[in-house]
């Protein structure tokens, strides 16, 4: 009989990807396969994220948990960037943990397996080459990473000190991966990297110069292949030659995620993002004026330090502006290893909780116009999931989730939808084509 596996997964769409490699790495070399029953698994993962302080608070009583339900010879590892930042810590308050390995050491899963109390998170350690084993857990869509850790030095981030410096992937090594996609039955891939339109910055190879647009280029030659997508990149390197290019390439998906954090520039600087709040409208606007039905998503932060109801307003403002189509907002939380940490001109928490709900109240408001817009709208639409209520769900190519009444006939396939019915968050169509 082989051997089980269980993993939850935490956080950001690289850490997805980093766990399909480790169930590949476990399945090909160990035997193991994947169980959603953690009480009858050998093998238990939790694949963390530490990007806020509440993830892990969370992940010790989590532990706690698995290891009363575990079976008694099972093993728990703990994997990702709460590892890599609290490494043998994690095995000092809670001993029952086999092995800890970090956000930049997934290549290294079969070998912590064997070694009992393993601490492995070096975040210098360069895996850009490393080949994985193959698992995907969508046959429809591929992520694939093109660069890993991050150069940036955001203020607020904790990322740089789990992931480490940027690398860059091989752009031969993608391209291939994506023909792989492809020849499994995927229409879809999805590039990853903490900044994705900084590609190419460095690579552990000399002859492998190319920057995101040429990489977009390359990997839209893809036969087969029909709709490119990529997380997250980064306005300070939107130059017009890569948002012309995003316009100009049908097979690149016509959403943009443009992460915003503040709309205030002295907060901006504060938070050491590079831009201002003209730099950022600018490239909005750039993006609204050539790409038509883009939509915009972004990433805002309130209450980080210093904040005053005048830089708040400058947020709002900013988002009054763009429209954003998607907004994912967090209140600030201070994290170990930042510049931020030390600040001291914090913002009382009770004001930062208004202020998140005041932002998220806003952003409904606008929501609910650009969701009855689309009434009557057609689109195309790539079918992905069967739902348990009859309907199936997809995305259009601007990244508008869409549900119709349908079979798993539909999975996999690309059908032009009519929307009959609107939500904040889901649109409800009837095929016409
Ligand atoms: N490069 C990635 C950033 C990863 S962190 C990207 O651009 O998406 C994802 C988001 O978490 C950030 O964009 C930021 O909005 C939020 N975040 C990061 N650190 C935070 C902190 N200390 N407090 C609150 N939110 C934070
Ligand atoms: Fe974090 Fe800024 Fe990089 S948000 S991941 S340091 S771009």
């Amino acid at each position: 009989m082989s051997k089980k596996l269980f993993i939850e997964t935490l956080g950001c769409a690289m850490n997805v990807r980093d766990s399909e490699h480790m169930i590949a790495e476990l399945s090909a070399l160990e035997g193991y396969e994947l169980t959603d029953d953690a009480s009858t698994a050998d093998l238990i993962l939790i694949n963390t994220c530490s990007v806020r302080e509440k993830p892990v608070h969370k992940l010790f009583s989590e532990l706690g948990v698995f290891n009363k339900l575990k079976k008694s010879d099972a093993k728990i590892g703990v994997c990702g960037c709460t590892a890599s930042h609290l490494g043998k810590e994690i095995i000092k308050r809670a001993p029952y943990v086999n092995f800890v390995l970090g956000a930049r050491n997934v290549s290294k899963i079969s070998d912590v397996l064997h070694r009992d109390k393993a601490v492995e998170i070096e975040i210098d350690y360069d895996e850009s080459l490393f080949a994985f084993k193959d698992f995907r857990s969508s046959p429809y869509k591929a992520y694939i990473n093109i660069s890993i850790g991050c150069d940036k030095q955001c203020t607020f981030c904790i990322v740089p000190k789990t992931r480490g410096d940027e690398i860059s992937i091989p752009a031969d090594l993608i391209v291939a991966e994506a023909q792989k996609a492809v020849e499994c039955g995927a229409k879809e891939v999805f590039l990853l990297g903490q900044n994705v339109n900084n590609y190419g910055r460095r690579f552990s190879g000399e002859n492998d110069k190319m920057n995101f647009t040429e990489l977009l280029r390359r990997v839209s030659r893809v036969e087969g292949l029909e709709r490119i997508r990529f997380t997250s990149p980064h306005q300070l390197h939107m130059d017009d030659e890569f948002i012309e290019e995003f316009a100009r390439n049908p097979k690149i998906c016509k959403s943009m995620h443009m992460p915003l954090q503040s709309g205030s520039s002295e907060i901006l600087k504060a938070m050491k993002r590079g831009y201002t709040k003209e730099w950022f409208l600018n490239r909005a606007r750039k993006l609204r004026e050539l790409v038509p039905d883009v939509s915009i998503s972004t990433d805002i932060i309130v209450a980080f330090p210093g904040e005053s109801d005048a830089d708040f307003q400058d947020t709002l403002e900013v988002m009054e502006q763009v429209k954003f189509e998607q907004v994912f907002s967090f209140k600030y939380s201070p994290r170990p290893l930042t510049e931020a940490e030390s600040f001291t001109n914090v913002v009382d928490s009770e004001l930062g909780s208004f202020r998140l709900s005041t932002l998220q109240a806003y952003q409904d408001t606008i929501l609910d116009s650009i969701s009855a817009a689309l009434l009557g709208k057609e689109m195309e639409v790539y079918f992905e999931e069967l739902r348990s209520d009859g309907y199936i769900a997809g995305r259009s190519d601007n990244n508008i989730m869409v549900k119709v009444k349908g079979s798993e006939e539909l999975l996999g396939k690309i059908a032009r939808v009519k929307i009959t019915e609107t939500s904040r968050s889901v649109q409800y169509g009837e095929i016409i084509a």
